[in-house]
């Protein structure tokens, strides 16, 4: 089968499309044909080994010190069951699924065996391949941090900082759909796409310093990486709640040993994709709370544009590899 492989650390141009054996499924295991995957801010931090301060030993260690221990990068994916293992009940050859395959990667190959009880679930009937392949990678980060973490409340003010992005367009729209009062930080060029998701208010950061406005929050979710308790502190109000999604290991380790600040409380940690939430992320796409935003669609052959995108940092919600 094909596959895109990363065999060493480097800019877009180190991944390239070679064959490579197709996977058996194991007794508990599908192989799903791959229809549609992404490329994420993941595979972009995988493909660099670039990651927030005091983590650089850590991944390496985890994905290899060289070069990445797992070449086919790919969090994502959505596609058609081609093969069942014989203790396999849960799915049948044809069924369209979509699967968060997370830090085990793998999505960049034309077909991917899965385990029946990992994050896996039947597509939503309203979306195509290409649609539901981005429904994971934020849709879970934004149900981990909001729901999970802080508990969002009807009524609720919530700020998404890096609104526009792939965490960021799911997290302004499950925020909503929690009931949120949602303001969207974001360039004016993605003010009106960020309202159109359901923001109630934007903020253009060219202009505007959101912590320097006077208004507070009851939860801030920092998706780009330049917030902290000491600079959030005044946009805080009292219990409210910073999400980290993108925090350095000092920020990862003081959140744990010292959540709560004044009332205030520092959340951070690494999202997980399970089943059940993929099932209530297919349910709110298919109620229409939910849809991924599409920046481009790219084929498999072309997946070195799609990582150079995704290396701008300013793309629009999802980068989607069609594999049709
Ligand atoms: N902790 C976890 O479990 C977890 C899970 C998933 C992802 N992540 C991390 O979350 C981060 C975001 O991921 P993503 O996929 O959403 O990235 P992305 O799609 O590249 O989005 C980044 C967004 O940030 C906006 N932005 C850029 N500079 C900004 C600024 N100064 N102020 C406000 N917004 C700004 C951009 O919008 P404009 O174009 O309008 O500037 C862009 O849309 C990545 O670092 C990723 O590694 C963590």
């Amino acid at each position: 089968m094909r596959a895109a492989v990363c065999r060493r650390y480097g800019p877009p141009d180190v991944v390239e499309i070679v064959e490579i054996p197709k996977p058996t499924p194991a007794d508990d295991e599908v192989l799903v044909k791959v229809c549609a995957t992404t490329v994420t801010s993941g595979d972009w931090r995988l493909r660099t080994a670039s990651v927030p301060p005091g983590f650089g030993i850590v991944v390496r260690l985890a994905f290899g010190i060289f070069k990445p221990r797992k070449a086919v990068l790919g969090t994502e994916l959505a596609g058609e069951v081609e093969a069942v293992g014989t203790a396999v009940n849960g799915f049948k050859v044809g069924d369209k699924v979509f699967a968060f395959c997370g830090l085990s990667l793998g999505c960049h190959a034309e077909y991917r065996s899965i385990r029946e009880d990992a994050a896996i679930a039947l597509m939503p009937s309203n979306l195509t391949f290409e649609e539901a392949a981005p429904l994971s990678f934020g849709g879970t980060t934004a149900l981990y941090f909001l729901r999970d973490q802080a508990r969002v409340r009807p009524g609720e003010r919530v700020l998404i900082n890096g609104a526009p992005g792939g965490v960021g367009s799911a997290a302004v729209q499950l925020a909503r759909h929690f009931g949120a009062e949602v303001t969207g930080v974001c360039s004016a060029a993605n003010a009106q796409m960020v309202r159109s998701l359901g923001a109630n208010d934007v903020v253009d950061y060219a202009r505007e310093d959101f912590t320097q406005t006077g208004k507070t929050f009851d939860v801030i979710l920092d998706t780009v990486g330049n917030c902290s308790f000491a600079t959030c502190r005044t946009a805080l109000a009292p219990e409210g709640r910073l999400l980290l999604v993108v925090a350095s290991l000092g920020q990862t380790i003081s959140a744990r040993v010292r959540p709560s600040r004044s009332g205030r409380k520092v959340l951070a940690g690494v999202a997980r994709g399970r089943a059940e939430d993929l099932r209530l992320l297919a349910e709110l796409a298919e109620s229409g709370a939910f849809k991924p935003v599409i920046d481009g669609t790219y084929p498999l052959d072309r997946i070195v544009d799609a990582h150079a995108h995704v290396e701008t940092h300013h793309k629009k919600g999802n980068v989607v590899v069609s594999l049709r």
